[in-house]
Formats: structure tokens, sequence, C-alpha cells
């Protein structure tokens, strides 16, 4: 029997994933949703090994994910086994400093988004607005007066005619029109259809701390252009957090440590939510595991079940590579570039959960031990999958030019973990998002389904609210009006600790949280530092120079009600 799926978790797959007929009348249940997925990436056992294979793997997928312990990101959800080939919900394309590599690369976003996938743009190569343009003797746009090309471009583009596109735009720090960029987003208009992120270096960090200057330099000529103060411009990115939640930071060099083919060249972008750094021309598809589903009951509780993880994990990176192998790309370069390094981004959702289960509260010592030793398991695992996939299939093309070549067997897949914010696949699954705390017991979600409004009320608390001691009634009037447990007395400290918010959660914890998962990842993690709405541009910019001392390779602040459409409201009354 497949596991129940929550009312919401209906009425997403109804509305995006589940398939209709010429008159848009559905036309499969959530079950055969999962067979014909299963069936579709089965079948690139084929070309390995013999029919019985395929027959076996058809039905390990099957339960993997009719069980919620394992779902691949929405693309593969929704295209898998209908005909459309592209499988993956994560691309980076080049931006070239010449009208025809931009129009050719606006083209590409535009295929990638049709059929549902987030594409990621460094726009650093562009030369400075107001620069010469020798062929027509005319003044250069600018990289922020090209992005709205490629935003006003998805706009009007609905991925599979079921959701907005999303894109991530990249600037170096040290470009000309940084500070442009830095406030692109400050009307609340613009670039709507952007994440934006500022690519920092660890010169510029350092530099920020010693209160030093450095160079905005021309991309073109190399030259200096400028000095300016690093801690000002530093502040002014927290300024526009502080405000809009844009932009974001990527840390330049701590993913170029991590980059596994660094002959291929740098790594200058990510994928829309920030979680997977990649090439120009390349794409990565991702998979979550569902942990509060590889737990085992005890005598007073639950437990991790260490076993069932293991082989999830196998399994989960099998399917992961087999959806390469069943892909189809909309242009040759991306075919090249995704089979030299067969990138897959294996990773968790239901973190949160998992640590209401077991007791643990949500930035406490033990939660960051425990996310340091699931995360181990499972990179090991995947890696111990991957090698074996490799023996059977072969590594991946640029495997001898990797910086791995030397220290170990050969693997199937340059990265294979990465943590997705799960957003849809999460809500699908009925747990927490990826690795992020519970934004509240009680919760609004603007924006997933049109104009549809989902309500949450988390059903561990409810179920458990006599044991704790809670007065099911009270309970669910407070939650409804505030959405937390704060200022509801009575409430036992132990309880309090195990349920706690997103917003109660200090910055401090939230950036340990992901630094430990960073620390077994070989892609990025996707976590938002989720702040009341009283911080401070000053928290933020602290917040900035922590992520990078710990090593992270992105990081990304919202504070409460800092967009004038949130997803996410604390309460479930308006
Ligand atoms: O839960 P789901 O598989 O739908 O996606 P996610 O884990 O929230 O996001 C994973 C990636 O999907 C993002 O980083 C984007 O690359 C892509 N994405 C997108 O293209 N469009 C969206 N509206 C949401 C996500």
């Amino acid at each position: 029997m497949p596991a129940e799926l929550t009312d919401n978790a209906i009425r997403v797959l109804e509305a995006r994933y589940l398939l209709r007929d010429d008159q848009g009348t559905l036309s499969e249940t959530p079950d055969q949703l999962f067979r014909r997925v299963a069936r579709a990436i089965a079948a690139a056992e084929q070309k390995y090994a013999d029919a019985s294979s395929v027959e076996h793997y058809t039905e390990q997928f099957y339960q993997l994910l009719s069980n919620l312990e394992f779902l691949p990101n929405s693309p593969t959800l929704m295209n898998a086994g209908t005909g459309l080939g592209q499988l993956s919900a994560c691309f980076v394309l080049p931006v070239e400093d010449s009208m025809a590599d931009i129009f050719d690369s606006l083209k590409l976003m535009a295929l990638i988004q049709q059929a549902g996938g987030g594409t990621g743009f460094s726009f650093s190569r562009l030369r400075p607005k107001g620069d010469l343009v020798t062929t027509t003797g005319g003044q250069a746009s600018g990289p922020v007066s090209f992005m709205h090309i490629f935003d006003c471009a998805t706009e009007h583009i609905r991925q599979g005619g079921k959701r907005r596109g999303a894109n991530m735009g990249v600037l170096r720090i040290d470009h000309p029109d940084i500070r442009d960029f830095i406030n692109a987003k400050r009307d609340g208009v613009s670039f709507q259809n952007f994440n934006l992120s500022v690519s920092v270096s660890d010169v510029w960090m350092q530099a920020a701390q010693q209160d030093q200057t450095c160079p905005l330099i021309h991309p073109l000529t190399g030259q200096a252009v400028a000095q300016v103060s690093a801690r000002e411009l530093l502040h002014s990115i927290a300024e526009a957090a502080w405000q809009t939640g844009d932009p974001g930071m990527i840390f330049n060099d701590a993913i170029n440590r991590a980059n596994p083919t660094p002959r291929s060249g740098p790594i200058e972008a990510t994928n829309p939510c920030g979680e997977v750094p990649l090439l120009p021309y390349e794409a990565c598809n991702l998979g979550s595991i569902n942990v509060s589903r590889m737990v085992r009951q005890t005598s007073d509780g639950y437990a991790i079940d260490w076993q069932k993880l293991a082989r999830t994990t196998q399994l989960a990176l099998r399917f992961l590579d087999n959806v390469i192998e069943v892909s189809r790309w909309p242009d040759p370069r991306i075919a090249r570039t995704v089979e030299s390094n067969r990138k897959v981004g294996l990773g968790i959702m239901g973190f949160a959960e998992l640590l209401i289960l077991l007791e643990i509260p949500y930035g406490s010592a033990e939660s960051i031990r425990l996310a340091e030793e699931l995360m181990a398991s499972i990179a090991q695992e995947a890696r111990t999958a991957s090698e074996q996939l490799a023996e059977q299939r072969g590594p991946f093309s640029n495997w001898s030019d990797s910086i791995e070549a030397n220290s170990g067997p050969p693997l199937r897949n340059a990265t294979r973990t990465s943590i997705a914010p799960t957003g849809t696949i999460g809500i699908i699954a009925g747990t927490s998002a990826g690795i992020e705390p519970l934004f509240a017991l009680a919760y609004r979600r603007e924006h997933v389904l049109g104009e549809q409004t989902l309500v949450e009320i988390n059903p561990l608390l409810l179920r458990n609210a006599q044991r704790y001691g809670l007065e099911p009634e009270i309970l669910q009037t407070h939650l409804a009006q505030q959405g937390t447990l704060e200022s509801l007395p009575q409430v036992p400290e132990t309880v309090r600790a195990i349920f706690r918010t997103a917003l109660e959660i200090p910055p401090e914890e939230h950036l340990q949280i992901q630094a430990a998962f960073q620390r077994h990842v070989e892609n990025a993690v996707s976590k938002t530092v989720n702040l009341p709405e009283s911080a401070t541009v000053e928290t933020i910019s602290r917040i900035y120079h922590r992520a990078w001392e710990l090593g992270l390779k992105g990081v990304t602040v919202y504070r409460y009600g800092s967009k004038a459409q949130q997803v996410l409201y604390l309460g479930t009354t308006e």
C-alpha cells in the first residue's frame, strides 16, 4: 500500500503533476504517476542489463516513490514517461559579451523553462553601462539592463504550462555596475522572476573585515576603474537584503575549491535557488530522501534506521544516474557537458520533522551533530553507489581530469549530493522542507497554487498535544492566531524547544546547521536564515561574515514581512 498523501499533497498533485487528457480532465492518479515515473527511470537499466533488471528496478523505484521515502525534483515527476525528455531542475547558461551570444542564451532559457527547468546566469562578463560599443558606436546597456530582457521573457513563459520559471542572476562584486545590481530589486517590482546573488571572493571578505578598499574592474580590459570601500559595499548588500531579501551572496572561492573539474573552467553561477554551482551549459537533476521516514519505533519513541537510510541512499543515487540516461536535452552543448560530468544532487527533506520525532531541538548542539552524522552517512553511501555504477557503466568522461582522479576508485558522478529547498516535493511528501526548521506551527502558504491558499497546522504537535500537557482546543486557537507557541503560557520548556520555529532560532544556529550539512555535500546547500521583522542591517552584515568564516558556499537571508508578497505567513487567519 502506498503511503497516505495529505490533502495539500493531493491538491498540489492535481493542480500540477497528474497528467490530463485533451479535454483537460485528469487522466492519472497519484499511484499511476509513481508507476509512470518508476517505469520511465528504470528503463535506463536496459542499456546495461536484461529485461528482468528493468522489472526489478521498476518495482524498487515504485516502492521508493509511493512510500514517499524519496522524490526526484519536479520536472522528473512531471515529465518522465510523457515523451518530454527534460527531467532536470537546474541549468546554468553562459552570457558572453555579444548580442548574438546573449540572445542565443535567451532562446535556450526559454526552451529550458518551458520544459520545467530553472536557469542561472553570470552576467559578469558583460561590459558596464555606458561603455563604448565599437560595432555601432553606441553606448552599452550594461548587465542589469540585459537582465530585464531575461526577466521579461520568463514572465511570459510558464514552466510546462504549470508554473512560472525561476532564474538566478549572478554578478561579481568587482563589476563596475555592482551598485545597480545590488539595488535592482529595491523598487519591489523589478526582477520578480530572478533571485540575485553577488559573487564575492575571499580577498573581498578579508578586505571588508579589515576595512580596506578593493578595485572595481572592467571585465573586458581587466583594468581597475575605481577603488571602493569593501566594507561599505558589503553594507549596501546587507541594506538591500534587509529591505527585500535580495541579493544573496555566493562565495566564489569556496565554490571553486570544490569544483570537481577545474580544467573545464571556473564555476561562475548557480541554479536559481543556489544549491547547485554549475559550469556553463551544465545541468543537474536533484532528488531528496524524506528522512522523517528513515526512522524505526523504539520502546520510548523513535530512532534513526541507519540501514534503511543506507539502502534508500543507494537506490536513490541509482535513480538519479538513470535520470541522466533517459534525459534528452534542448541543446547539444548541454548534452555534452552533462555527459562529461554526470552531476546529480541527492539530498534530504523532512529534517525538522525528524528532529521533532527524535525530540531534539533544531539548532541545539545535538541537532548539529546529528546533521553531520546523517549527511556523512548519505554522502558515503552515495559515493559507494556511484563507484559501483562506474564499475558497471563507466565513470563520467571527465573523470581522469577531475580533482578526485588520484584519490580513489572511479566515480560515475562528479557530484553526488546537494540540499534542495524541496518547496513543492516537500508538500507532496507531507514533510518539512529540505533542512529548514518549521516556519511556523500554523501557517498560510500563498502563491503555490495560484490564487489558492494552503493552510497547515503542524500535525505532530496536534497529535501529541495531550502527551505534552497541552489542551488541544486552546492550542489550536492560539496557533491559528500566532503561528507559534511563543506567549502561550504553561508550555513546558522542553516542548517549546522541540517546536521552536524559524524566527525563534538565532542566526548563528541557522548557519551552524547549514555548515554541518555543507561539510558533507559536494554541491551547495539551500538554506534561508529567517530573521524577525526587527532584525537590523548590522545583523545581516554579521551573518555574511559568519557564513564566509564557516566555509559556506552561499548565504540567503529573509526578514519577515520584507516582501510585499511573501510565500509563508504566520498563523492561519488573515
Ligand atoms: O520541490 P521542487 O522539486 O519543485 O523544487 P525545489 O527543491 O524547491 O527547487 C529545486 C530547483 O528547482 C530550484 O533550485 C530551481 O533550479 C528549480 N525551480 C524552478 O526552476 N522553478 C520553480 N518555480 C521552483 C524551482
